[in-house]
């Protein structure tokens, strides 16, 4: 294991490293453009290095959003031929050349935890983003809203858990005719065997083509698109970030009108995604009505979201005694665990902090032991993408953002802390 205090030096120099002016890669070559999520978490480590520039990589982020509010999941803000898709393929409509698709929305949650570190510099520019998130966050309850009050994603890559195996069943289903042929450019970077398969990527294209033909049109979209899932990454995020919307607005002095009604909304929506053959909550194919059947890291978001937790403390008691390092992005126990393929085994740090940081707050002693374990993964295998949870070895891209970030922001022993992370 390596000493503390040279992983906070590395850590420093992998944000730096991936800064491309304004906003952060998640890696470079992988991924060489500013990605939703990546960049929220991006936002939360230079924090603890930068405070202006984690201001920057937000407001660098909502420079993106659309006129119907959405915020996409990538930003090619400079075209780099080491990524596919690109910008023509996805042929989105705002201000900046986008996917066409969100990411889980976290952004509001990590400008929380920026502004808390210094309210007084960040006050102006957290009243600039908040109407912002409000209306990223309306256009979720608008276009994802599964009818019960869950959120929907429409591509595999919205939940940012790629290749799941909660997705196996739909994705199966879909015929991809149509696609152009292409050529990958994710395992010219990684281990095949760490990456989505061809049959996943061809899907993922149809799916994409589906938006670009026409033009994103979310009605049309709703009618046309045969993956519509009812997901617990989408609805715990949307609804923690939602709550933590409101305490922002409270803050700032200004309306925080109907954030309430879709916080009580979410909440009912949260509940219909619970699944008793699992004792978890879980992923609903809103077209047949099916659950995925698939207990994923995502599950364990519950406490995050602020909902009832019911037995999935039992279930993630099981889960955990499977593993060493974190939490497994898929059970373990099922036939369809992969422990070094992307989302579909392996181990994630910030996955592990969002965890974490529920259970800090309902009370829970895994939260510190989460931390700990992650701490010691990153000790262990480095700055990685993700880990294989049995022994911490790193997997997919290297010198990976968010995993810097979270080292900084959470793991390190040595490094400020903020309000939050200082409490528990
Ligand atoms: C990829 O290209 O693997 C990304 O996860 C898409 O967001």
């Amino acid at each position: 294991m390596k000493d503390m205090r040279d992983l906070d030096t590395e850590a420093a120099g992998i944000l730096r490293a991936n800064d491309r002016g304004g906003y952060s890669v998640p890696t470079a070559g992988l991924y060489p453009y500013q990605w939703n999520w990546d960049s929220a978490f991006a936002a939360y480590g230079y924090a603890f290095l930068d405070i202006d520039r984690a201001w920057v990589e937000l407001e660098t982020l909502f420079a993106g959003q659309w006129a119907d509010g959405m915020v996409p999941h990538i930003l090619f803000h400079k075209v780099d031929p080491s990524y596919f898709p690109g910008p023509d393929i996805w042929g989105g409509v705002g201000p900046v050349p986008s996917s066409g698709i969100s990411q889980p929305p976290i952004a509001a949650t990590m400008a929380r935890l920026v502004w808390e570190l210094d309210k007084e510099a960040g006050q102006a520019r957290m009243a600039a983003l908040f109407p912002k998130m409000v209306a990223w966050h309306r256009w979720f309850m608008a276009a994802r809203d599964d009818g019960n009050g869950a959120i929907c994603l429409t591509h595999p890559w919205e939940a940012g858990r790629d290749n799941a195996p909660d997705w196996d069943g739909p994705m199966k289903r879909i015929e991809p005719h149509g696609i152009a042929p292409y050529e990958r450019r994710d395992t010219g970077h990684v281990d095949a065997d760490m990456r989505p398969k061809k049959a996943d990527y061809d899907r993922y294209l149809y799916l994409v083509k589906q938006g670009h033909d026409c033009g994103w049109d979310q009605a049309h979209l709703r009618e046309v698109n045969p993956f519509r899932m009812a997901d617990p990454t989408m609805t715990f995020s949307l609804l923690r970030a939602t709550r933590d919307l409101i305490w922002i607005g409270e803050e700032l002095g200004t309306s925080t009108e109907g954030l309430s009604d879709m916080v009580v909304r979410m909440e009912s929506g949260a509940a219909t995604l619970w699944n008793d053959t699992i004792a978890a909550y879980d992923v609903r194919d809103t077209k047949t009505g099916a659950w995925a059947n698939a207990v994923s890291n995502a599950a364990f978001l519950c406490w995050y979201a602020g909902i009832d937790p019911k037995s999935t403390a039992h279930t993630y008691a099981r889960v955990q005694s499977k593993v060493r390092f974190g939490v497994a992005s898929h059970d373990p126990d099922s036939p369809a665990y992969e422990p070094k393929r992307y989302w579909r085994g392996p181990s994630w740090a910030m996955m592990n902090m969002l965890i974490a940081m529920g259970m800090d707050e309902a009370g829970l002693p895994e939260g510190a032991a989460l931390r700990q374990q992650t701490a010691d993964m990153i000790a262990t295998g480095g700055f990685a993408e993700y880990f294989d949870p049995r022994d911490g070895a790193p997997a997919g891209g290297q010198n990976f953002t968010w995993t810097a970030a979270v080292w900084l922001g959470w793991c390190s022993p040595n490094v400020r802390r903020g309000r939050w992370a200082q409490s528990h």
